[in-house]
């Protein structure tokens, strides 16, 4: 089900925040340009979805919010974000709303998914207090730069969460962000496109952030910093990064960037790519991020898809 929670709300949290003190029912109507009932039922909703709001004489006072990634936290990004309570996939969600025509920045967060889409056909396990999204690009490059935007991606989660926490998030080709060589963050892009011309780029990007998942080689923020953190703050910082990576698409300064932060460059790897197994050194990324693996032999082989190991 999707959350009504609207703009309206995000008005109210801004200035019950911006307060810190009490603000009086008649101050955010006149705020608001709504009348005194219609905010005391945008303070029922708000406190239906676990914000705590303290009613007085006074007005209202926020006392805490529950980390949800409900549109009105998304100051600026409100319009564009469709948060859902449960999914089977954002993907799914996504994929139709970008046929309809949905516009470039749209956003499809879910708090769980059912049936949690990985890379080659896997599933990606998604239990409340992970990040679920799916971001709608329209990007206007040649489509043979679409691979950037998964490396692109998987940039700016990793730069999140090395600002954000100072962990050493390092990324493994194509887009995992793994930490200590466990993988915290997957990335899952979808495009349609002519020839010559991106229709639309599905960027699906799922973070273990406040669960534990039990796969052996797979970490979660949490279990890395020993304490909850902030979903919003992650999300809002990814989504920032974003915005300020898209413009570099086609620069090669986006490449120099994903090789810093590379685990797998220098390294002994197998990859399994069209069900053939190339192992080898992996020396570089060309500019359409395809692997180069330098072979046993001498030989050096391209490879544009794959799943990849790190030895
Ligand atoms: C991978 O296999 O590494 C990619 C995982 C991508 C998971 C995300 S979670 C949000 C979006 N919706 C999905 O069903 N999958 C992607």
């Amino acid at each position: 089900m999707r959350a009504m929670v609207n703009n309206a709300e995000g008005e109210i949290l801004r200035a019950l925040r911006a307060s810190g003190d009490y603000v009086s029912g008649e101050a955010l109507s006149a705020e608001l340009g709504v009348s005194r009932v219609c905010i005391w039922k945008h303070i029922r909703s708000l406190v239906r979805h676990g914000y705590v709001i303290k009613p007085s004489s006074r007005g209202y006072h926020l006392v805490s919010a529950p980390d949800l990634l409900l549109p009105c936290e998304f100051p600026g990004w409100e319009q564009k974000i469709c948060h859902f309570w449960e999914l089977d996939s954002t993907m799914r969600v996504a994929k139709a709303l970008a046929k309809r025509g949905a516009e470039e920045g749209t956003i499809v967060v879910a708090e769980s998914q059912s049936r949690g889409r990985g890379r080659l056909g896997r599933e990606w396990s998604s239990p409340v207090g992970g990040i679920y999204c799916t971001v709608i690009l329209r990007p206007k490059i040649n489509p043979a730069y679409a691979p950037r935007i998964s490396l692109m991606a998987s940039v700016a989660v990793a730069r999140t969460i090395r600002r954000l926490f100072g962990l050493p998030a390092e990324l493994k080709w194509p887009n995992d962000v793994l930490i200590g060589g466990k993988k915290v963050c997957g990335i899952l892009a979808e495009m349609e496109a002519e020839m010559d011309e991106v229709d639309f780029v599905n960027l699906g990007i799922g973070i273990n952030v406040n669960c534990s998942i039990s796969q052996q080689r797979a970490t979660s923020l949490r279990d890395e910093l020993g304490t909850d953190v902030s979903r919003k703050e992650v999300l809002s910082a990814v989504l920032a990064e974003i915005q300020r990576q898209q413009g570099m698409l086609t620069r090669d300064d986006l490449l120099g960037e994903w090789k810093e932060l590379s685990a797998t460059l220098g390294r002994e790897v197998t990859v399994v790519s069209l069900g053939e197994e190339i192992a080898g050194k992996a020396i570089d990324v060309d500019t359409n991020g395809a692997l180069i693996v330098k072979c046993r032999d001498g030989s050096l082989t391209r490879v544009l898809a794959g799943d990849c190991l790190h030895l």
